[in-house]
């Protein structure tokens, strides 16, 4: 059903965790089945130095979610901008249709911890 890739993401998750001080921190979840990912990043010279995340989920969000950490780490933000939902899901070796819903969080999380941290660098503050 799942992907070598998945399972492996799956079993030994890369970047777990929060980042203390993090530059901009991202949530997603889906409303249906009601898991959730928290993804925070913290930039320098405008890359993603390091990446982190929690998630509450199943098989395809957590492998979904330490995808997402791996293709954005070292990345210049704007690189880090142009993973998308799909890009993830083909990087894993695909998902199961009844798992799309899944990878549908994890690049959501990793371009609203970025416009968290673009507004926090202009200045703006945003409630989430
Ligand atoms: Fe909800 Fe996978 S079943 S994220």
């Amino acid at each position: 059903m799942y992907s070598k890739i998945v399972m492996d993401h799956f079993q030994n998750p890369r970047n777990v965790g929060k980042i203390k001080d993090a530059d901009g921190i991202g949530k997603a979840g889906t409303g249906n089945c009601g898991d959730m990912i928290e993804m925070a990043i913290k930039v320098e010279d405008e890359k993603i130095k390091d990446i982190k995340f929690l998630t509450f989920g199943c098989v395809a969000a957590i492998a979904v979610s330490s995808m997402v950490t791996e293709m954005a780490k070292g990345q210049p933000v704007g690189e880090a901008k142009k993973i998308t939902n799909d890009s993830v899901a083909e990087t894993l070796g695909g998902l199961p249709e009844n798992k799309l819903h899944c990878s549908n969080m994890g690049a959501d999380a990793l371009q609203i911890a970025i416009k968290d941290y673009e507004e926090k660098k202009t200045g703006k503050t945003r409630e989430n």
